[in-house]
């Protein structure tokens, strides 16, 4: 990129641009070793080597931390050799900025981009557990045993997936699910509902670590506060997934409240121990098939997801 010399030096932290002008004309200043006495100099700043009294200024590149809505049918990529849209396109930005991990074609949601590279790897590393939280519409209603299954960690292509947390936002409908998860494989939470037969038709994030999507509407995106990237980088507190319990589902719904026992919820959903992410409530309630302990009258009953009222309406019908 072309830049005026003075501007230069004065935007990498060295002094005021008055000040460098008489630096300039006292001679103190070189470009690749020449010395350079004209104000209004201009040099190339990818590849000139800018000196003052000796001293090299090295381009200290502005670090941007960006929130965007990603909206669907957009690549996350910088660049795409089909030609689709891609979120840097949406951005318009002559910076290097990136995305930090990716979401889906067909994925919507909160995405961060930055042009910061230690910020991005360490959000990216797997044992920096960000909790992310998507809100998906399945194809049919999740049944309790695969919610039960997907909360513990199901084997995928040979691993284990870890704890992760699952609610329904709807107690009438039970596709429309919400599910917070600590890692960030290729397709994760996609391939884990295909795993037991859901299709996932639309895929949302709404949550990533302590950031919420807010009111940014699909395609627009802001610059993060210093606050923002700071709590991402320290304030790895598990999301707080709105919940609304199932009158049906005597799964009692603990939120983001401490397991008894433990030191908080972070405890129990940090999973590479293959610990049990279910809730003692739950263990007493429920087979590990999924099916329902009676324990008044010793009867057993499958939970299908279908409430009462549903039940004696097919019933009579
Ligand atoms: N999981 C998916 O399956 N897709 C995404 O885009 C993000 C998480």
């Amino acid at each position: 990129m072309e830049e005026r010399l003075n501007k230069f030096i004065a935007a990498n932290g060295f002094s005021s641009r008055r000040k460098i002008d008489e630096f300039i004309q006292q001679g103190r200043v070189t470009v690749n070793g020449k010395t350079i006495f004209d104000l209004g100099y201009k040099i190339d700043t990818d590849t000139d080597k800018v000196a003052v009294d000796g001293e090299r200024i090295k381009q200290s590149e502005k670090k941007d931390y960006i929130m965007m809505n990603k909206p669907d049918g957009v690549v996350t990529t910088v660049s795409d050799e089909k030609h689709r849209p891609t979120v840097i396109d949406i951005l318009n930005s002559n910076t290097k900025i990136f995305p930090v991990g990716r979401l889906d074609y067909h994925t919507t949601g909160l995405l961060i981009l930055t042009n910061d590279g230690d910020f991005a790897n360490k959000l990216m590393n797997p044992s920096f557990k960000v909790y992310k939280t998507y809100i998906t519409k399945l194809s049919k209603p999740l049944e309790a045993k695969h919610r039960m299954a997907l909360e513990k960690g199901i084997r995928l292509e040979g691993r284990y997936t870890l704890p992760a947390k699952i609610s329904f936002l709807n107690d009438k409908d039970f596709t429309k699910v919400a599910i917070t998860i600590s890692e960030g494989k290729n397709r994760q939470v996609r391939r884990m509902f295909e795993h037991y037969g859901y299709f996932v038709n639309s895929l949302h994030r709404s949550e990533y670590g302590s950031l919420k999507l807010g009111n940014l509407k699909p395609g627009e995106w802001r610059k993060l506060t210093k606050q923002e990237t700071e709590s991402l980088l320290t304030n790895q507190k598990p999301i707080v997934v709105k919940q609304q319990p199932l009158k049906d589902d005597k799964i009692k719904d603990r939120g983001n409240k401490p397991v008894p026992g433990k030191k908080d919820f972070e405890n129990k959903f940090s999973g590479d121990k293959r610990k049990s992410n279910s809730k003692p409530d739950f263990k007493k309630k429920f087979k590990k098939d999924g099916t329902k302990k009676f324990t008044n009258n010793h009867k057993e009953k499958k939970f299908d997801g279908t409430k009462r009222a549903d039940k004696k309406k097919i019933r009579r019908a």
